[in-house]
């Protein structure tokens, strides 16, 4: 019986897998939502019109279709810092280990989180911080595991703290267990449709990170720049989207209801990602399953959303998954909104050549050589455009 279950799940997967498209003129022809253009039919011409009116009508629109609300309301939230050591990377770095633990009806929740920050800078320092979807090795306080994922000691050199959190303390990945997290604290998401589910949790928990930066007077709270792959790429979008107050956003491989435009319907789609992953998004964006060309938004306009601060997104050659071309696109048509604020990008109008990075850019892109992973060469132009941006 069980082989014969396996048996049938390799043929649906791979029925599934074959359904998808990767061919660039199979892409049907779509007409994307207008950014600038208010529900009622008002042309969105300035800035006032953008920030007071169509920034939250589209910020409703993700809410309510596509991520979940994100509640902000808690009862109580505190911060224990260790300083776990101050001669950290042979002295070159203080390591602190903060556990924000934040309230809500009595309910806790706990996100761990590592710090490591410049001896050599000046304080306040920029810092970028990790929504870390990858094993916790990957950000191994001790270092005794290093990992291209997250090249602490390469960003320490550079001048920047660098933090990381796991998704698991906000919402274990997993359609069964995801609502052990922040969930508890907010029950009556799990009620509502338009209710917040994983990636929102792992947005949440970025936000209070951000908080707890605030009060850190080694961190420069101004600049800080949110950074995700893939999954949690997806997150670190929707963390910079809701949360004004990270300086820049980068989203890594992060592909379908990530970067990468809905309507192309290339690689990954939405009925694909609500399939494999139930518990990531709200149950109103099921709806839009085979239904692209229904949903009241598409992905260029949560970049828009980030406007005008900096925005860096990157994919793989061979991660045609993520659809690079899509979200070379995707950043393309979110450049009107940073146009009101007489910013322009440096973005060709077309996607450039792999391994050929546009970072000098309030939208940054590049489409590295090789497969779905964050490696030292996307860090090294992380680094590269946060010293653009911050003027170093
Ligand atoms: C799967 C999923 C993607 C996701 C990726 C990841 O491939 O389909 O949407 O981005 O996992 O998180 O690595």
């Amino acid at each position: 019986m069980k082989s014969f279950l396996t048996a049938l799940t390799c043929v649906l997967v791979f029925a599934h897998a074959e359904a998808q498209n990767y061919d660039e003129s199979k892409v049907p022809a779509y007409t994307l939502p207008q950014i600038l253009k208010t529900e009622d039919g008002k042309a969105v011409k300035n800035r006032k019109a953008w920030e007071e009116t169509r920034r939250p009508e589209i910020l409703r629109l993700f809410e309510n279709n596509v991520y979940g609300q994100l509640p902000q309301t808690y009862d109580s939230i505190s911060y224990a810092v260790t300083e776990a050591s101050k001669t950290a990377m042979d002295g070159r770095a203080t390591l602190k280990e903060v556990v924000i633990k934040v309230f809500k009806n009595k309910k806790p929740v706990t996100i761990n989180l590592t710090l490591f920050v410049p001896k050599q800078a000046k304080n306040p320092v920029a810092a970028f911080v990790l929504i870390n979807n990858r094993g916790k090795d990957n950000t191994d306080p001790a270092r005794k595991t290093k990992s291209e994922f997250w090249p602490a000691e390469m960003v320490i050199d550079s001048g920047y703290a660098i933090a990381a959190f796991h998704v698991s303390d906000l919402a274990p990945d997993d359609k069964d267990n995801f609502m052990t997290g922040v969930l508890q604290l907010y029950p009556e998401q799990l009620t509502t449709d338009n209710g917040m589910r994983a990636i929102g949790a792992w947005a949440w928990g970025a936000s209070r990170v951000m908080d707890y930066f605030e009060t850190d007077k080694d961190i420069d709270s101004k600049k800080v720049t949110v950074v995700g792959h893939s999954r949690g790429g997806k997150a670190s979008l929707w963390a910079a989207a809701q949360d004004e107050r990270f300086a820049m956003c980068v989203t890594n491989c992060s592909g379908n209801t990530g970067a990468a435009l809905a309507r192309r319907q290339f690689g990954e789609r939405i009925s694909r990602i609500n399939t494999t992953f139930p518990h990531w998004f709200s149950n109103n964006y099921k709806k839009f399953m085979d239904q692209e060309n229904q949903l009241p938004v598409d992905q260029h306009m949560l970049i828009a959303l980030i406007a005008p601060r900096p925005i860096y997104a990157t994919n793989a050659s061979k991660d045609l998954w993520a659809d690079p071309t899509g979200t070379f696109l995707a950043l393309k048509a979110a450049e009107q909104t940073y146009g009101l604020y007489n910013l322009k990008s440096n973005l060709p109008t077309k996607p450039p050549g792999i391994n050929e990075p546009i970072y000098k850019s309030i939208i940054a892109y590049h489409n590295r050589e090789g497969e779905h992973d964050m490696t030292l060469f996307d860090w090294g132009n992380f680094v590269k455009f946060a010293n653009y941006h911050f003027k170093k």
